[in-house]
């Protein structure tokens, strides 16, 4: 019989851990940021508040929390296509826990689309999830303090010391608040690197009928 379930049953299920913690051990041998629990925390933080915010159905919310807590699990097999893994791997885990198949779907489309750069996200819960993932900038995803063996993805991350994502209702705006040290950092780096991700939440805040707008440094860059 399917159930309602919520996110507190997906982060106590052992084959999710496994997976997370793997996915970040593959990450952490290659010398890339952090991919593991604090970054599924804090994409799934961050879905449910827009979505919540928006006043969108509570149930929405829920699910846009378990997609974005799930949605870097395709990592634990490789980071090539790791959307499309990770939609694969999750089936069967959700089917088992006894979610209802309509929340598997919602859940297994969000994962799978969160990487793709030429088209929409085919729905709300899917559109709240990459706001979540790519809005998560910070220095905290950096593992190493030594400058000198950071790549461009390392410099920015490390750089960025504050970031906050702020849902308006009325008028409907989607905010990213950046604070990067631009001696560690130009500015134009960022865009270097965080272009794509830019336009990701550009097409995702369409999808919920809200303009997305960039502050950095207090500057509005978009
Ligand atoms: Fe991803
Ligand atoms: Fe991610």
């Amino acid at each position: 019989m399917p159930k309602i379930v919520t996110l507190k049953k997906i982060l106590n299920n052992s084959y999710i851990q496994a997976y997370l913690k793997t996915a970040d051990n593959n990450f952490a041998a290659i010398g890339y940021k952090e991919h593991g629990f604090r970054h599924a925390k804090f994409t799934s933080k961050f879905a449910g508040i827009v979505l919540d915010s928006l006043r969108y159905k509570a149930r929405d919310g829920e699910l846009a929390r378990i997609a974005g807590y799930l949605h870097d699990i395709g990592n634990a097999i490789s980071q090539t296509d790791h959307a499309q893994n990770g939609a694969v791997l999750v089936l069967d885990i959700l089917e088992e826990i006894g979610l209802h198949y309509k929340d598997i779907f919602s859940i297994v489309g969000a994962i799978g689309s969160h990487e793709d750069k030429d088209v929409n996200p085919p729905d709300p819960i899917a559109a709240a999830v990459i706001l979540g993932d790519k809005t998560d900038v910070h220095h905290t995803r950096v593992r190493s303090n030594d400058l000198s063996s950071m790549d461009k993805h390392g410099k920015v991350n490390y750089a960025c010391q504050r970031a906050f994502l702020k849902v308006n209702r009325n008028p409907r705006v989607i905010s990213l608040e950046l604070t990067i040290d631009t001696k560690i950092c130009p500015v134009m780096v960022y865009f270097e690197i965080f272009l794509d991700r830019i336009k990701l939440c550009q097409r995702a805040s369409k999808v919920l009928n809200c303009e997305f707008v960039l502050y950095i440094n207090g500057d509005k860059f978009l």
